[in-house]
C-alpha cells in the first residue's frame, strides 16, 4: 500500500514537473530560464515574451489535420447534388432512445460527479469488459473517460512519461497518439514490429486493432508478443480497442484476453462514440492493470477530468443494451458493401478494411491527388498522409454517412 502511494506521488510529481520548474525559474531540463522584465512582473506580459519564456504546447503541435482539408471540402461542396462527406468518422444516425432517456432522467445533477464513476457505471463497464473482452481474470481496474480522445492525448503525461522517454505508435495510425507524445515531451517512434525499435528507452507502446485508418486486425499471437515484449522491458501497452464491436471479415480480440491471468502493464482503451452513436456525449473508459488505472484516477481526480453525471447514467444504459449496437452494425455493414463495391468498380484497391469504420483505399497515387479526384465528384475523403508517412498513397473513407449520401457517392463513382 505504501509502495502504491509512493508510486502515485511520483506520478503526480512527474506530471506536474514542467509547472514546478517554470514556477521556480527553470526550463524543462532544470536549467535556469532567463526571465524577461515582463516575466518578472516589471511590465505586462505580452504573448511574444510569454511564448519565449515557456514551452508553448500549441507551437509544438502539427496543424490540425482537418483544417488542411478545407480547400478540398469547398471544391467538393460545389457538386450540384451536394457534398458527400466521408472524411471524418462522425456518427450521423440517432442516439438510441434508451440512452437519451437515461441521460434525461439523470439531468437533475447539481453535485460533483465521481471521477471513478458511479458504482453502477463501474459495474456496467466491468460487465461489458467481461462479456466483450474475455479478460484472462477479473482483477482488472476500470475508469470512465471523457470520450477516449482526451485519454489518448494525455495518457503519456498522466503516466509520467516525458523527455528522454520513447513511445511507440503504429506506422499508420490515429494522429492523436503522436499528439499525446508531443504534449508529454517524449520521443515518438513509428513501428509495427517491435524488433525494429532498437535500444530506445520505451515506456509506452500503442496498438490499435481494429485499426483506424486501415481496418487491420491484429491476431492474438501478435498482441501476446507485444505484451511479453513490454513486460520484459517494464514498458506499458495501451491497446486502443474502440472499434472492437465493428468486425466484418475477421474477429478482433481485446488485449485483455491475452494477458495470462495478470493485467500488469496493460491498458485497454474503449469508446462508446461509434458503438452507440455517442460521440456528442463524450463517453469512453479504460480497463486493465489496476495499479495503473488507480494512478490515472489519482491524477484525474486532482485535475478535474470527470465524466458528467448525466453522461455516466447514459453510459450505464448504453453498455447494458446490445440491440442498438446490432442495429447500428447492420447499417454500417450495408453502407460498407455499397461503398466497397462502388470504389472497386471505379478502379480503387481496398486494403485491410477487415473491421472498423473505414475503407482504406488506393489508386496507386499520392493521397492528396486522390482526395482531389474525389472532390471533383463531390466526395470528401481523408488523405492517408494524415495518418503517417506510410499512408501517403491511400485515402480513408468513413462509413458514417446516411444511406442516401452513401448511395449518392456510389452513383458518382
Ligand atoms: C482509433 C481511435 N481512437 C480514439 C478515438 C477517439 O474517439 P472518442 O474520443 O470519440 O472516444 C478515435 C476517433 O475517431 C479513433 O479513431
Amino acid at each position: 500500500m505504501e509502495g502504491l502511494r509512493r508510486r502515485q506521488l511520483h506520478v503526480l510529481r512527474r506530471a506536474g514537473l514542467a509547472w514546478w520548474r517554470l514556477q521556480g525559474g527553470q526550463d524543462r531540463e532544470g536549467r535556469a530560464v532567463r526571465r524577461s522584465p515582463a516575466a518578472s512582473g516589471a511590465r505586462p506580459l505580452t504573448s511574444t515574451v510569454s511564448a519565449q519564456a515557456r514551452r508553448a504546447l500549441a507551437a509544438g503541435l502539427p496543424d490540425f489535420p482537418w483544417d488542411r482539408l478545407e480547400p478540398a471540402k469547398a471544391a467538393a461542396a460545389k457538386h450540384p447534388d451536394g457534398l458527400v462527406d466521408l472524411s471524418i468518422g462522425t456518427p450521423v444516425d440517432p442516439v438510441p432512445a434508451v440512452i437519451r432517456a437515461a441521460l434525461a432522467d439523470a439531468s437533475d445533477a447539481p453535485g460533483y460527479p465521481l471521477t471513478a464513476g458511479t458504482p453502477g457505471l463501474r459495474e456496467a463497464i466491468r460487465g461489458w469488459v467481461a462479456r466483450w473482452c474475455e479478460p484472462s481474470g477479473d482483477g482488472f481496474g476500470v475508469l470512465p473517460t471523457i470520450g477516449s480522445k482526451e485519454l489518448v492525448a494525455w495518457l503519456p503525461t498522466l503516466l509520467g512519461i516525458g523527455p528522454g522517454d520513447t513511445v511507440v505508435i503504429p506506422r499508420v495510425c490515429y494522429p492523436t497518439y503522436e499528439v499525446g507524445v508531443q504534449l508529454s515531451g517524449a520521443t515518438v517512434v513509428r513501428a509495427d514490429s517491435l524488433t525494429s525499435v532498437g535500444p530506445a528507452r520505451v515506456r509506452l507502446v500503442w496498438v490499435n486493432s481494429p485499426s483506424n485508418p486501415t481496418g487491420r486486425v491484429l491476431p492474438p499471437a501478435h498482441l501476446r508478443k507485444v505484451v511479453d515484449w513490454a513486460r520484459e522491458r517494464g514498458a506499458i501497452v495501451a491497446s486502443d480497442e474502440c472499434y472492437l464491436p465493428l468486425s466484418w471479415e475477421s474477429s478482433p480480440v481485446s488485449i485483455l484476453s491475452v494477458c495470462d491471468g495478470s493485467f500488469d502493464n496493460v491498458l485497454a482503451v474503449h469508446s462508446l462514440s461509434k458503438r452507440s452513436n455517442l460521440a456528442g456525449y463524450r463517453a469512453g473508459f479504460v480497463a486493465g492493470d489496476p495499479a495503473l488505472v488507480d494512478e490515472l484516477l489519482q491524477v484525474r481526480k486532482h485535475s478535474g477530468m470527470i465524466v458528467p453525471a448525466p453522461v455516466q447514467a447514459a453510459m450505464v444504459a448504453a453498455l447494458g443494451d446490445e440491440a442498438h449496437v446490432e442495429e447500428q452494425r447492420e447499417r454500417y455493414a450495408r453502407r460498407r458493401v455499397v461503398l466497397r463495391t462502388a470504389f472497386e468498380r471505379a478502379g480503387f484497391t481496398v486494403e485491410h478494411s477487415e473491421a472498423g469504420l473505414y475503407l482504406w483505399l488506393t489508386r496507386g497515387e499520392d493521397s492528396w491527388s486522390t482526395v482531389d479526384w474525389l472532390a471533383e465528384r463531390g466526395i470528401l475523403a481523408a488523405p492517408g498522409a494524415f495518418y503517417g508517412p506510410a499512408g501517403e498513397r491511400h485515402v480513408r473513407v468513413a462509413l458514417t454517412a446516411s444511406d442516401e449520401r452513401v448511395a449518392a457517392a456510389a452513383a458518382r463513382l
